[in-house]
């Protein structure tokens, strides 16, 4: 009997095209599913779409979709890029499947039915965009995620006996250590339970877009209730509950490691075996978010680099648990040193040499003790580290191997030794031996890290099993079979020029943006009617000073969602500050360089504790959208417009 190992990403909302910090998630849990099949699990991987809720509802009013439609297209999106990512994903759940909203009544059945559930009245600052209701805050607080103001609301919802859970959580959490990992949330999680748990409102009766709670309109389900349940109704009569893992974000750990368990226990549900919540991925020095406008997407990244480029930077270069910078010469500086010139150069080097020196044929050396040892070593350590969630620890290990190789080859000096006789000759297929060797444990150890650059290099070594099917914990030195043809040499990682590569992705992932946009209805809309003011002179036009200016610099204005603060040259002594509330449509990286249309003669103002001095023009479209004014032809900054 094959033992199944279940896992989980969030499903994701549908208010945002995916970036990589929904690829992040997806991609660990990708891995994870290829590890765990490698030592022989039946390994399921569920991810999806989270459908309801007043956000969805209004993003699709915005794109003149019904909520349905909206999401379609939206979930469309996230199953079309973790496919074009190569992810090997079981269940992609939305929770607007008929199948998922039985499952939630269920669950909500079996509560009430145990005594968890009542009628009561809720009264509190909610914040729609983020679906949270804030607790201990006044009306026109801020959301502590996103900073946007709460709204207050009061209505008469079901309430889950949450209160009634405290002990019965930490117990769990004393006696499974590592139901939440890493240690930092877990602590988190308990301080934050010891301090009592108020009863959750887990119904809306002023949300239409929701599942109805049944005989009971016009309540439907709140949110995480709805969400939650997606894991299990993913897998409904598959024999896979319970979940052995929830990756999650580090924002959303409290409803995974409180409010989920407490759901199940009140329905008498097994609970899930681990939770592990990882860090955030930031750009630009915030957590990339679409609200925030700084985000990145995994298609120009794969297009350009490759996906395992992406994979490899995500994984190697971020410590998983903890927070992580992207940014596009990190990720071409990781690829060129640890791909190219690590991993790519020993396994082409190798190759090569057994095509030149043994007529491609695997030579039937004897391994060097020392780099066997290692090797073992590092099987042992990889599989330890990923068992943990420490991939970047387990890929250190795999490159101190390779560079221990490296090391031995140029020791060995293989291009003296045929010059030496057979002692020479025996040296030579020793070092050859040893140096394929290597190469066939790290393709095994790299497979759920780099798919589709191990299997090439596996092809290459001539080894005929599928890759995927090879077993990691029967792993051991000396498999490789003396005598076997190598396939067609071939670079797996050439080296990528940051100067052509950076831009084009820049270029990429602008298209990416307006493709994305488009889909979601947010094309440019014809201009309504425009209301012409009444006439002016041409000397009141005259008062207006309109120049040509260049942004030298942008970057968000914190606690401002719509603001950016730019520093432009307008051919004066000294560059300028402006800040512009264009922060929701333009990136910051994408103006840098561009060349804009500014009101140089406004009296300066301040916005943010920030002044700005002048005025960036653009065009307002339907629904206050601002499309920056610019120039077909090349104008030289400080240009007057008259
Ligand atoms: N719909 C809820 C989850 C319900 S699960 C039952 C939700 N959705 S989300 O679209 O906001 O996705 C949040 C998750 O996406 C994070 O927990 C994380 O897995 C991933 N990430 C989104 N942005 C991220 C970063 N900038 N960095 C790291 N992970 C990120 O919350």
């Amino acid at each position: 009997m094959q033992n199944k190992y279940y896992l989980t990403t969030p499903i994701y909302y549908v208010n945002a095209a995916p970036h990589i910090g929904h690829a992040y998630t997806t991609i660990v849990a990708d891995l994870v599913k290829r590890f765990k099949t490698m030592q022989g699990y039946r390994a399921v991987l569920t991810t999806g779409s989270d459908e309801h809720g007043v956000n969805v509802e209004r993003a699709a009013q915005r794109a003149g979709k019904t909520s349905k439609e909206y999401c379609d297209v939206i979930a469309a999106e996230f199953e079309r890029q973790w496919q074009q990512l190569g992810l090997k994903i079981d269940h992609f759940q939305r929770t607007t499947s008929p199948q998922h909203a039985r499952v939630v009544q269920d669950l909500f059945e079996r509560c009430r039915k145990n005594g968890y559930i009542y009628k009561g009245a809720y009264t509190g600052q909610y914040c729609i965009h983020d679906n949270l209701y804030v607790n201990d805050a006044k009306p026109g607080d801020p959301c502590p995620d996103c900073g946007r103001p709460t709204e207050t609301v009061t209505e008469e919802n079901f309430f889950f006996k949450l209160s009634g859970f405290a002990e019965r959580l930490l117990d769990l959490y004393d006696r499974e250590p590592k139901f939440i990992q890493p240690e930092t949330r877990r602590n988190e999680v308990i301080a934050f339970v010891k301090q009592g748990l108020n009863d959750l409102s887990i119904t809306r009766s002023n949300i239409k877009w929701g599942i109805p709670v049944e005989g009971e309109a016009p309540h439907v389900f709140y949110v995480w209730f709805d969400a939650l349940s997606a894991y299990m109704s993913a897998v409904e009569g598959e024999g896979l509950w319970p979940a052995d893992l929830h990756l999650i974000g580090k924002e959303i750990v409290r409803f995974h490691a409180i409010y989920w368990p407490a759901f199940l226990m009140a329905a008498g549900i097994e609970l899930p075996k681990r939770i592990f919540a990882h860090g955030w991925l930031l750009f630009e020095e915030s957590k990339m978010s679409k609200s925030r406008g700084n985000i990145v997407r995994p298609e120009p990244i794969r297009r350009v680099m490759g996906v395992d480029a992406l994979r490899y930077f995500l994984l190697r270069e971020v410590v998983f648990g903890q927070d992580g910078s992207f940014s596009y010469d990190a990720l071409v500086g990781r690829y060129n040193s640890d791909l190219a010139n690590g991993l790519g150069n020993l396994a082409s080097r190798t190759l090569t040499m057994i095509r030149q020196y043994d007529a491609g044929a695997v030579p039937a050396g004897v391994g060097a003790p020392a780099i066997a040892e290692q090797a073992r070593q590092t099987v042992a350590n990889v599989t330890a580290a990923f068992e943990e969630f420490e991939f970047s620890k387990g890929l250190e290990a795999v490159w101190a191997l390779l560079s221990a190789t490296d090391k031995y080859i140029v020791e060995q000096a293989p291009w003296t030794l045929l010059k030496k006789g057979d002692a020479g000759r025996k040296a030579l297929d020793d070092t050859l031996y040893t140096a394929a060797e290597v190469v066939r444990i790290a393709a095994v150890l790299l497979a759920p890290v780099l798919p589709e650059s191990t299997a090439k290099i596996w092809a290459q070594l001539g080894m005929t099993e599928a890759l995927e099917a090879v077993r990691v914990d029967q792993l051991a030195w000396g498999q490789l079979p003396a005598g076997q043809r190598i396939g067609e040499v071939a670079p797996v990682f050439p080296r990528i020029d940051a100067k052509v590569a950076i831009p084009e992705m820049r270029a990429l992932e602008e298209e990416e943006a307006a493709r994305q946009a488009a889909l979601l209805g947010k094309t440019v809309a014809p201009a309504p009617a425009a209301e012409v003011s009444p006439h002016i002179s041409i000397d009141d036009f005259a008062k207006v000073d309109l120049r040509v200016a260049r942004v030298l610099a942008a970057e968000p204005v914190k606690g401002a969602t719509k603001l950016l603060k730019l520093t432009i040259d307008v051919a004066e002594a000294e560059p300028r500050t402006l800040v512009a509330g264009i922060a929701e449509v333009y990136q910051p990286e994408q103006l840098i360089g561009r060349k804009v249309v500014i009101v140089a003669n406004l009296e300066p103002r301040k916005l943010r504790g920030i002044t700005s001095n002048g005025m960036i023009v653009a065009a307002s479209i339907e629904g206050g959208k601002p499309v920056l004014a610019g120039f077909l032809e090349d104008v030289p900054v400080g240009a007057r417009l008259k």
